[in-house]
């Protein structure tokens, strides 16, 4: 998102704005298309995206209308299963601009199973190293584990400053000498933060591979693989188009798939395989990662969903994320209590300056203290308001958010203590909260319900002191 789009002067508005005015025909399409989210103040597409009737119909309308059976064999209803698996695999690379002869899709049931897929089967070893940035969503951590049964050195480079991003020039020491793999995300799931696409390559100079988690970016922004050229991509698509669930991809480059090291096989990974000889050989192509049956009654339902956006256009949707994003973040800074005092702090950039529609913020009492997120996430559920509250598996970006000091994090006896009781780990690291609170916007986000947020936190703690009762303890960060 550029800067020059992001100012809101005096008494204007999104209804008063072009910019967001030629984004209108994406109301059209609610009104016709999404009338499930009437009533609705749903923030919340990092979590996930919001399907279109369309794509029910459309779901529907083909199970109904014809047999599908298991795919990968010769018979009729397996051929037409494995027809439309492969065009869905076609339509994934076209939507990212990527050629079938340098790229290919391997199925997964989200995100995370790509990741998994990554980290399981990367050659790490005692001379290799993992480099993630701390900006990084669980399932992205997660693959230092691997690395570390696996000897390779894992470092981590933390996220700075109030725009909570990652200093360059602290990658490139990360990165060092050695090769490896670098993993970092397209947009932080936490603030929302654009890390650069050129890192990409300035990894591969160093030798080493990329692992760019583009879940929390694809869904409002055109990711072009034909020339950023990372190694491995996870997606989930329902955050794209929000249906079918249980369907993701790794989109690997076929040279980077070709040095995993896959740990096992299983039916359909296999070219041969011999049960008292004790050998098998892996299948040549993606399916080698494709572990069991696909889910060969919703991957088509991908396809369906690719051509959905592209209809709409990517950049229409774009537009709408970035303009409304801009409205929300001049929003939640004009809230203020009555003495003048701010009402939210938010985690992250300002601006839309290289941030995508995610925003991280606390609410503040007229006292300047952060009202607990428990009660945030009690008191807008019953407001019919979908946002979401904690740490949203993004340990990095929230240690940075909360100024939590590395020293203060690997402190043993604040951990043991603190896998006792979650509670009495956030008081033994001095934080006023158990994290943050995150409004996200999508496809069809509107300025009602950027304004239903807006007033109902205004309504609902300006001036007033928050409403501590009744709050459960926290069991999970
Ligand atoms: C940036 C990012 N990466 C990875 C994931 C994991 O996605 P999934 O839970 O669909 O596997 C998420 C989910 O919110 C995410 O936002």
């Amino acid at each position: 998102m550029s800067a020059s789009t992001d100012s809101w002067a005096a008494g204007a508005t999104p209804g008063t704005d072009a910019e967001y005015a030629s984004t209108g025909r994406l109301d059209e399409l609610r009104a016709a298309e999404y009338r499930h989210l009437d009533g609705q103040a749903y923030l919340d597409y990092t979590g996930a995206g919001v399907a279109a009737d369309a794509q029910i119909r459309a779901h529907a309308r083909r199970l109904a209308g014809h047999c599908y059976g298991n795919p990968h064999s010769e018979n009729p209803t397996s051929s037409a299963s494995t027809e439309l698996v492969e065009r869905t695999r076609a339509a994934i690379l076209r939507f990212f601009n990527a050629s079938p002869d340098e790229y290919a899709v391997v199925f997964t049931a989200n995100a995370t199973g790509a990741c998994r897929l990554v980290g399981e089967a990367y050659p790490f070893g005692r001379g290799s190293r993992l480099v993630l940035t701390g900006d990084n969503h669980n399932s992205v951590n997660g693959i230092r584990e691997f690395a570390r049964a696996r000897g390779a050195q894992v470092v981590g480079v933390p996220v700075r400053g109030a725009d909570l991003r990652v200093p360059e020039d602290d990658l490139r020491g990360a990165l060092g000498r050695r090769r490896g793999l670098l993993v970092y995300p397209a947009q932080s799931n936490f603030t929302g933060v654009q890390h650069p696409l050129e890192w990409i390559a300035l990894a591969h100079a160093r030798g080493y591979d990329v692992l760019l988690d583009a879940a929390a970016f694809v869904p409002a922004n055109r990711l072009d693989l034909g020339r950023t050229r990372p190694d491995f991509v996870p997606v989930s698509w329902y955050k794209v188009f929000g249906y079918p669930t249980g369907v993701g991809a790794l989109v690997a480059r076929r040279a980077a798939l070709a040095r995993l090291r896959r740990p096992w096989f299983a039916g359909g990974t296999i070219q041969a395989v011999s049960a008292l000889g004790g050998w098998h050989v892996l299948a040549r192509d993606e399916t080698a990662f494709e572990d069991g049956t696909l889910n060969f009654l919703s991957i088509p339902d991908v396809e369906f969903g690719i051509r959905w956006i592209e209809d709409i256009g990517i950049d229409l949707i774009h537009r709408r994320v970035a303009r409304l994003t801009s409205w929300l973040l001049h929003r939640l800074a004009g809230l203020r209590h009555a003495e003048g005092s701010p009402m939210v702090r938010v985690y992250g950039p300002a601006g839309t300056d290289r941030r995508g529609g995610t925003v991280a913020f606390n609410v503040l009492d007229s006292r300047g203290r952060i009202v607990d997120e428990r009660i945030i996430a009690r008191d807008t559920a019953a407001a019919g308001i979908s946002v979401r509250t904690g740490c949203f598996c993004n340990p990095g970006a929230g240690e940075g958010a909360f100024r939590i000091s590395e020293r203060a994090l690997r402190d043993r006896r604040t951990l043991r203590r603190g896998m006792r009781n979650l509670d009495e780990y956030l008081d033994l690291l001095h934080l006023p909260s158990g994290g943050a609170v995150r409004a996200s916007l999508g496809l069809v986000s509107n300025v009602a319900d950027v304004e239903r947020l807006v007033r109902f936190l205004q309504e609902t703690y300006g001036d007033r002191e928050p409403d501590a009762r009744g709050l459960r303890p926290r069991e999970r960060c």
